[in-house]
């Protein structure tokens, strides 16, 4: 067998830890899952009724335009059904923009710790990837406005960023969009829209008749707390959107995903108390870390970045035996975790977990 050259050395994705695995191997009862900036309050009720009535019609296809959902989406966001495209999470729109728009010569920019599926997607289709450094945690657009040339295809904007959970504001990101040449492509990644509450956070989707070059992405797997339904979106103007559509397989959401979607949107209180539920834990967790003495990036989203001050695998292992599973090894910063906000009692044992590995740590050096 002989794959494609580029691909042999891309790295599989690592997901966070399950929690079934961490059980068995270290035969804890207890486990709590911190790493995948999941919901810790579930789905709301209302759509896993809208989920259950699905279930008589799992014979047949979905809709795979997902006409209905994206009509209604169209009709929240003010724009038009042409202008959205829906797939098996914004991971799969991720890879059908890169399908779409990059080949081997191309080039494309993005922070140098950020969401690994722009880069893996990039490899895997033999674009040149130029990472800019971050600044405080922060997206460097001047700087990665500086590495645009001729050959540039695609700049990646993942606002607010994971890991770091920082934001560039509006004003930042017009002044970006200013300049940016009419034959790049910006993706906004906003995975974690719904999560922020500072007043200065972009309102893009009125940008999009502005800057015909900008995509946006967002996700029914983070506050509407549907990840395993894998479903998520883009919107852009309506010929970028034809082009994704042109490379994207036939029946990429399914009837449930697309039922729960519809029922999610109309349900905007859950939303609104994860969000407030959410904060509450920001504050929880950065007035621990402010009492231990850790620094940490100012988070507007259902993660948080914190210095550990020690390496960062080492943290993760000792924290992995106390049984809580949290995220390490961002290549950038060595000695930093990312936790995910969870409920006031995971956070509490998240805490106490950190506390101990702390004292381990600082006990073993
Ligand atoms: C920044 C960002 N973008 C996109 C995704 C992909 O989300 P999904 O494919 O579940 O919609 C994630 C998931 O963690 C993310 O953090």
């Amino acid at each position: 067998m002989k794959p494609k050259s580029r691909i042999v050395n891309i790295p599989v994705y690592q997901p966070g830890k399950p929690i079934e695995e961490v059980k068995r191997e270290l035969g804890l009862t207890e486990v709590t899952k911190l790493a995948s900036n999941e919901n810790p309050y579930g789905s709301a009720p209302s759509v896993q009724q809208a989920i259950a009535a699905e279930l008589t019609q799992l014979h047949l296809y979905p809709d795979g335009g997902a006409v209905e959902l994206t009509s209604e989406l169209a009709a929240s966001l003010g724009v038009t059904s042409e202008q959205i495209i829906f797939g098996c999470g914004s991971d799969e729109i991720i890879a059908l923009i890169t399908r779409a728009f990059l080949e081997p010569g191309d080039e494309t920019i993005m922070a140098d710790q950020t969401f690994s599926v722009y880069k893996s997607n990039a490899d895997i289709e033999g674009a040149a990837v130029h990472e800019v450094p971050l600044k405080n945690g922060v997206h460097d657009l001047p700087g990665m406005l500086a590495q645009i040339n001729d050959h540039t295809k695609i700049v990646w904007v993942c606002n607010p960023n994971n890991p770091t959970g920082t934001i560039v504001d509006e004003a930042e990101l017009v002044q970006f969009m200013d300049q940016v040449p009419s034959h790049v492509l910006v993706v906004l990644d906003e995975a974690y829209y719904e999560y922020v509450v500072d007043g200065a956070y972009p309102q893009s989707v009125p940008m999009l008749s502005k800057y015909p070059n900008l995509v946006i992405l967002r996700t029914f797997s983070k506050i509407y707390g549907l990840a395993a339904l894998r479903i998520g979106y883009g919107i852009g103007g309506a010929d970028v959107i034809k082009l994704i559509n042109q490379v994207r397989e036939p029946f990429n959401t399914s009837r449930v995903g697309q039922a729960a979607a519809r029922q999610a949107l109309r349900d905007q209180d859950f939303v609104k108390e994860c969000r407030t539920k959410n904060r509450e834990g920001i504050d929880y967790l950065t007035g621990h870390f402010e009492r231990l003495g850790l620094s940490y990036f100012p988070s507007q989203t259902n993660f948080i970045m914190v210095d550990t001050g020690h390496p960062a695998m080492e943290v993760f292992q000792s924290m992995l035996s106390r049984g809580v599973i949290i995220r390490a090894g961002h290549h950038k910063y060595p000695t930093y975790i990312r936790v995910t906000v969870g409920t006031a009692r995971e956070n509490e044992i998240f805490i106490r977990a950190l506390e101990e590995t702390l004292q381990e740590r600082t006990a073993a050096v």
